[in-house]
């Protein structure tokens, strides 16, 4: 849509040029060269160059061939110029760090990185870490990747769960092994109107309620007959899954960016981190000021490697953190609330047009919404946060923004919010978990948000088992 209205402009203004040369052909008559395209006489002054530039060509001999190559490979690159330009401008971002792209340093006689990530994981002390698993709501997978009549597989939360898009166009959650022979329903399984065929035997369930509504070649469905069905929720461009560890309904509903449903804030990029680290230690970033002003203060010019950050070429500039993390009362009190103000400055003094608010709700343990707004108008970064395995986190940033907005300008924020981020990941990839921190006065926020986070677990929310996770590869 915004491509659509960008092109618009610049063919209006095109247009527009071209008809004022032409009323105004006598001034561009003077011009040599360009006159001879634009005169008076409008098009058939072109067409007839064209004409005879063609006929040149035809003529000319053994230049024949080498000219008509030439023109080819201009035209040929110009469309990759302007098939380049678009998609900077238009076409969304798409970054992916996997474990092992970043945030580890050499280790000596490792040459690939992701051995040296398998080692430090191995060797890393993990430390006295909470429950792996909290209790909410958690992003499964983006819609636009489950189309109506697909079905998908994802494997996160220690569960393994079958997304699929019914012919009534609604996502739906079931267990993805089939209780007949354990198949995996997300594998091969067949959509039929809002149910899932298993792709071993045929068994299908229904989405609504994980029934089982036909069995090929029995005569009867046994009542028992049925597989495990799990609340989902669709909004803000993620399918949603309730995760409780006492199987209690959802006590508490993600929160609904009203703009994305609309169509008033459109998808312009998506990031992804990998990250080695108890889940807690992700949103307790927010709650933790002190090391906005540290590790994010240095120009991010400088990089993303923690040993090189404090480059002098770039020691001018710096990135200015004004923040104040609050839980919300009840009944909001899932929510945690951060209020921010970056701006980037150079030797004390702020850029204009740099500053940025920004209002983070931290909804659960599981999902984050930054609205922000600037003098370039408004948007929201759409975080989701889910437990891969015990210690491994899929941290993704979608950013939606008004919707005229080439794309450009939203990546640019992507990028340096993923920079920010990949600062973070040298740290949670490499560090300890601190049951019982050494906190100062000024870390009181920190304590506040443990004290605030212990409410996503109970009693049987699982715990790591410390011999399994130190032996695993991935
Ligand atoms: S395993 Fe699914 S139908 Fe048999
Ligand atoms: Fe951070």
């Amino acid at each position: 849509m915004a491509k659509l209205l960008w092109v618009t402009i610049l063919s209006c203004i095109i247009l527009g040029a071209i008809t004022v040369t032409q009323v105004h052909g006598e001034i561009l008559e003077s011009l040599p060269f360009l006159g001879q395209f634009l005169n008076a006489e409008g098009s058939l002054g072109f067409l007839e160059i064209l004409r005879s530039a063609i006929a040149n060509f035809l003529t000319g001999a053994r230049w024949m061939w080498l000219g008509v190559l030439t023109l080819l490979s201009l035209v040929y690159t110009a469309w990759l110029v302007v098939r380049k330009i678009l998609s900077i401008l238009f076409s969304p971002l798409n970054l992916h760090r996997a474990l092992g792209d970043l945030g580890y340093t050499e280790i000596e006689g490792v040459k690939s990185q992701k051995d040296v990530a398998n080692i430090v994981r191995r060797r890393r002390k993990i430390g006295d870490v909470p429950p792996v698993y909290p209790n909410g709501w958690f992003s499964l997978i983006a819609s636009r990747d489950v189309p109506k009549g697909q079905a998908r597989s994802v494997s996160v939360l220690g569960q393994h769960f079958a997304v699929f898009r019914g012919e009534d166009g609604k996502a739906y959650i079931l267990d993805a092994y089939c209780p007949h022979m354990g198949a995996n329903i997300g594998i091969g399984g067949r959509v039929i109107d809002n149910c899932l065929q298993c792709p071993f035997h045929g068994w299908t369930f229904r989405g609504e309620d994980g029934k089982c509504v036909n069995i090929p070649y029995a005569k009867k469905i046994p009542d028992i007959a049925k597989t495990k069905q799990w609340p989902c929720f669709e909004a803000n461009g993620q399918i949603m899954v309730w995760h409780h560890a006492e199987g209690i309904d959802p006590t508490w509903m993600p929160e609904v960016m009203p703009e994305i449903d609309t169509g008033d804030w459109t998808f312009k990029g998506k990031t992804v981190h990998i990250i080695n680290a108890h889940i807690e230690e992700i949103p307790e970033n927010g709650a933790d000021l002190a090391h906005l002003h540290h590790l994010h203060k240095p120009f991010i010019a400088a990089g993303v490697d923690l040993r090189y950050i404090y480059n002098p070429i770039y020691a001018m500039f710096s990135h200015k953190w004004v923040a104040q993390w609050e839980p919300l009362p009840a009944p909001d009190q899932h929510i945690g609330e951060l209020n921010l103000v970056h701006s980037i400055e150079v030797w004390g003094y702020t850029i204009p047009f740099t500053t940025l608010s920004v209002t983070v709700h931290q909804v659960g343990p599981g999902l984050v919404n930054l609205k922000f707004k600037s003098v370039f108008g408004s948007g929201v970064f759409i975080q989701t946060l889910t437990p891969e395995e015990p210690m491994l986190q899929r941290l993704t940033h979608e950013i939606y923004y008004d919707w005229w907005m080439p794309a450009f300008l939203p990546k640019l924020m992507l990028r340096g919010e993923a920079m920010q981020v990949d600062r973070d990941v040298m740290i949670w990839n490499n560090k300890t978990y601190v049951s019982k921190p050494m906190l100062v006065k000024e870390d009181q926020l920190i304590a506040k948000h443990r004290r605030w986070y212990s409410q996503f677990f109970s009693e049987n929310s699982p715990r790591l088992s410390f011999q399994k996770e130190n032996n695993s590869e991935w």
